[in-house]
């Protein structure tokens, strides 16, 4: 569905990404964990086209988007929730959610996929006409996903979503996040939070210093005694 070619990126002048290729297939979700600062929100950007690589393609179902506006990707069925989630904070629940259905491919339908989202997360039902600022950090992330997934994504890309999280709250997102995966949508996953994220994942690539040093299938990285050693402190 997704393919990175030999990724170059970076920031006036100051190389960031070298070589990145990696792969999100149809119906799976993959994951990219590294420590902070290894570039794995940068990959998000050219992806988003937010950046334009120095050098490699982006292809998306076919086609190469790599020099394509940002504002095509939600057209095209790319949705993304930031890092930190970049809500409006002034602006109710239901006001943040509906701005995710501003794509022509889900305006039309932007009452019916609601319902999804509410069906989702109930919670956010109950808190539709609150302002955002007053809602839980745990609340908030749920309406980042909910305004990415109110676009009607083929693919839905989320920026660590573990965040500032409590560990309760995180494995409930994290659960609401494979019940998506369970019903055939495509999902790239950034997270630092390695563990989580491998868990519940098909497939997983590791980061560091801007280039893709492992990739496999999560039970093979979660084994790796160098990924040991490097997020969990275990000598
Ligand atoms: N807007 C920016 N301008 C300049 N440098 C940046 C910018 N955003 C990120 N960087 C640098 O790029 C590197 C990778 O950052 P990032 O992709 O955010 O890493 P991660 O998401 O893995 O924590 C870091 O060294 C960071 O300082
Ligand atoms: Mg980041």
């Amino acid at each position: 569905m997704l393919r990175l070619e030999g990724i170059d990126a970076g920031y006036d002048g100051t190389q960031v990404l070298t070589g990145v290729a990696l792969e999100a297939k149809e119906g799976a979700m993959t994951v990219i964990i590294g420590p902070n600062g290894a570039g794995k929100s940068t990959v998000l950007k050219v992806i988003n086209g937010l950046l334009r690589p120095a050098r490699g393609n982006v292809v998306f179902q076919g086609n190469d988007i790599t020099n394509r506006p940002a504002y095509e990707r939600p057209e095209r069925g790319i949705a993304c929730c930031p890092e930190g989630r970049r809500l409006f904070p002034q602006l109710t629940v239901e006001a943040n959610l509906r701005l995710g259905a501003y794509a022509k491919r889900a305006r039309a339908s932007a009452d019916e996929t609601l319902e999804y989202v509410y069906r989702l997360f109930p919670r956010l039902r109950e808190r539709a006409r609150v302002k955002t600022i007053r809602l839980s950090g745990g609340e908030q992330q749920m309406v980042g996903i909910g305004r990415a997934l109110m676009a009607k994504p083929s693919l839905l890309i989320l920026d660590e979503p573990s965040l500032g999280l409590a560990p309760k709250t995180l494995s409930e997102i994290f659960k609401k996040v494979r019940e998506l995966r369970e019903g055939g949508l495509t999902l790239l996953l950034v997270e630092q939070n390695a563990y989580q994220a491998l868990r519940i994942a098909d497939f997983g690539y590791v980061m560091q210093e801007g280039r893709i040093v492992n990739s496999g299938p999560p039970d093979r990285l979660l084994d790796m005694d160098e990924l040991r050693r490097a997020y969990f402190a275990i000598p």
